[in-house]
This record gives structure tokens, C-alpha cells and sequence, in this order.
């Protein structure tokens, strides 16, 4: 018999107390995931938790890169994540080996990898970045500095747009982010003459164009809660509209629709793999962890440090 979801919810925070467990959970998570979490954020704000945080286990609810992010940076703690097979489609969409001949072909070039990406990944790279400092670290750099960018072609060429930079884009993307519907968009835009649009930068540049704000999960959020339109169109994982309601009851927020309309394409799949009983079997059972070479992790963690600098 199926646990009743009063029952897990005890089970998990009587579990966490024993472990001294801190539950940290991405915007993109189911409901019942983020109201049980210690802490929900975007993946910037998750490293910075994770790196400041004294709990000596930290259930990473997200995907395997925000696992891994925190492992980096946490070693002597156990991360745990409720689905091992949650793992992300941009971040595969970077073969670390075919990275490595790509940057090494240009040494004369910075490396800026997107924290969507493997540790081997960012082991090659100089500065990690998230949607939410993209923009902020980029323009911190000398004009003329010469860049690879890597893995989001959209928040890439977002960035060229907005800083006038060139950098070389790697071409990877999202399948959520990459495949929203303009078309589909322009029509509820016309339903909903009023309403705002609020697009994440892995969008493509069509999207972005029409957008009203262009941020990353936690900056569309903010945007809600401090502008006065009464409506938004949300052009990102449907997830974060659970915190955005919350934060603005009073506020219309509607799900921006994908290219094939038939299909929950808005959802990101892999972030939904994470369930209450799955979460309350991780913290019983401390496992599924995430591991990361020590070598890797090593080299990874410099890049990592160096985007918390520039953040701060
Ligand atoms: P944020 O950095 O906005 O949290 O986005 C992470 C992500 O995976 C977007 O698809
Ligand atoms: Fe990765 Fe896209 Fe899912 Fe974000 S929404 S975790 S970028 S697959």
C-alpha cells in the first residue's frame, strides 16, 4: 500500500532531524518537494547555500549538476539526491572529451562554462556561471577578451546581445527552454494584452526579444513581486509559478505553452523524477550520493570559487 503523503511528509522531516540532514530544492520542483524543503532558490542561490551551510548532509532536490555543484564544494559532506537519473539535457548536451579538444584548440581563449554542465566539464573551464550572474561576470571581463562560452547557445547569444561581446558559443541548449512556441505566445499575448513576459535566457532570441524581463529563475521572481502588472506569461519551466503565486496571491501568473501543445513540454522531466517517497527512501537510506572524482573535483572547484567571488 502507497504511503499517504501526510505519513512521508513525518517520515522525511523525522529522518531529517536524525541526519541533520538541510533539504535544498530548485524552483522546478514539484509542490510537495519545495514546501518540505529547508530551502528553495535558483541554481546560484543553491551553491551558495551549499557552500555555507554547517549540516553535515544536504539532500540536493534539482538535478545531478546542482548535486554535483555542491559536492565540489562540500566534500567532507554527504549530498544526497532523491533520483539518481535526474540529470539535464543541456549539461549533456556538453561531451566533456570533445570540450576538452575544443578549448585546448583555443588557449588564447577564457574559458565561461554555464554551471548546467558535468564537473569533468567545468574542470576545463575558468569561470562557472548561472543565469542569474551570466551577464554580470561576463561584462566584469576586459572588452577584448576573447571567450568560449559553453554549453547554452541561447544564454550565449543572450549575453553577446545585451554586453556587445563575441564570444564563441558552444552549441548546446535545453529541450524545455529551446522549444517554447513564439507563435503560441504572440496568440495568449493578444488573449492577455496586459500581461507581462517573462522569459528565462536558455529561451531562444525570439523569445527573448518580446520579453518584458529576460532573467534567470530567481530574477523573473523578483521581477513579479516588484512590478505592478496585474498579469504574467511565464516563459520557463512551469515549477516556478508554485512560488510565484505564493509570493503574489493576487497576481495572474499562465504557463507559456511549448511547441507541441498535445504534451506537458513546458515540464522538465527530469527535475520532476524527484518524488516525496523518493526523497524520504534518500534520507533513510543515504543514497542515492553523488560522488565526484577527486581529481576532477579538484580542478573543478576553481571555476566554481571563482563565480562565488564574482557574485558576491
Ligand atoms: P536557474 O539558474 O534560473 O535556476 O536555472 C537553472 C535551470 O536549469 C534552468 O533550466
Ligand atoms: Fe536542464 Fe533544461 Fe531541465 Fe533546466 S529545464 S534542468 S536546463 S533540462
Amino acid at each position: 500500500m502507497e504511503t499517504s503523503p501526510e505519513l512521508l511528509r513525518e517520515e522525511i522531516l523525522k529522518l531529517k532531524k536524525e541526519k541533520g540532514a538541510l533539504i535544498m530544492a530548485h524552483y522546478y520542483q514539484r509542490a510537495e518537494i519545495q514546501e518540505i524543503a529547508d530551502f528553495i532558490g535558483d541554481s546560484l542561490a543553491l551553491a551558495q547555500q551549499a557552500a555555507a551551510t554547517d549540516a553535515p548532509v544536504i539532500v540536493m532536490c534539482g538535478v545531478h549538476f546542482m548535486g554535483e555543484t555542491a559536492k565540489i564544494l562540500c566534500p567532507d559532506k554527504k549530498v544526497l539526491i532523491p533520483d539518481a537519473d535526474a540529470g539535464c539535457s543541456l549539461a549533456d548536451s556538453c561531451d566533456p572529451e570533445e570540450f576538452a579538444r575544443f578549448v585546448a584548440a583555443r588557449p588564447d581563449h577564457t574559458v565561461v562554462s554555464y554551471v548546467n554542465t558535468s564537473a569533468a566539464v567545468k574542470a576545463h573551464t575558468d569561470i562557472v556561471v548561472t543565469s542569474g550572474n551570466a551577464r554580470k561576470i561576463i561584462e566584469s571581463l576586459p572588452e577584448d577578451e576573447k571567450i568560449i562560452f559553453g554549453p547554452d547557445r541561447n544564454l550565449g547569444d543572450y549575453i553577446n546581445s545585451v554586453s556587445g561581446r563575441q564570444m564563441l558559443l558552444w552549441d548546446g541548449a535545453c529541450h524545455v527552454h529551446d522549444r517554447f512556441s513564439l507563435e503560441k505566445i504572440m496568440e495568449m499575448k493578444r488573449e492577455h494584452p496586459q500581461a507581462k513576459v517573462l522569459v528565462h535566457p536558455e529561451c531562444r532570441r525570439p523569445l527573448q526579444l518580446i520579453a518584458d524581463k529576460v532573467g534567470s529563475t530567481a530574477a523573473l521572481l523578483d521581477f513579479a513581486r516588484t512590478d505592478n502588472s496585474p498579469e504574467y506569461i511565464v516563459v520557463t519551466e512551469s515549477g516556478i509559478l508554485i512560488e510565484m503565486r505564493k509570493k503574489c496571491p493576487e497576481k495572474i501568473f499562465l504557463a507559456a505553452p511549448a511547441e507541441d501543445a498535445g504534451c506537458q513540454c513546458n515540464e522538465c522531466e527530469y527535475m520532476k523524477l524527484n518524488t516525496l517517497s523518493k526523497l524520504r527512501d534518500c534520507l533513510r537510506d543515504g543514497k542515492p550520493e553523488i560522488k565526484v572524482d577527486p581529481e576532477v573535483a579538484a580542478k573543478a572547484v576553481r571555476p566554481i570559487e571563482r563565480m562565488l567571488e564574482l557574485s558576491r
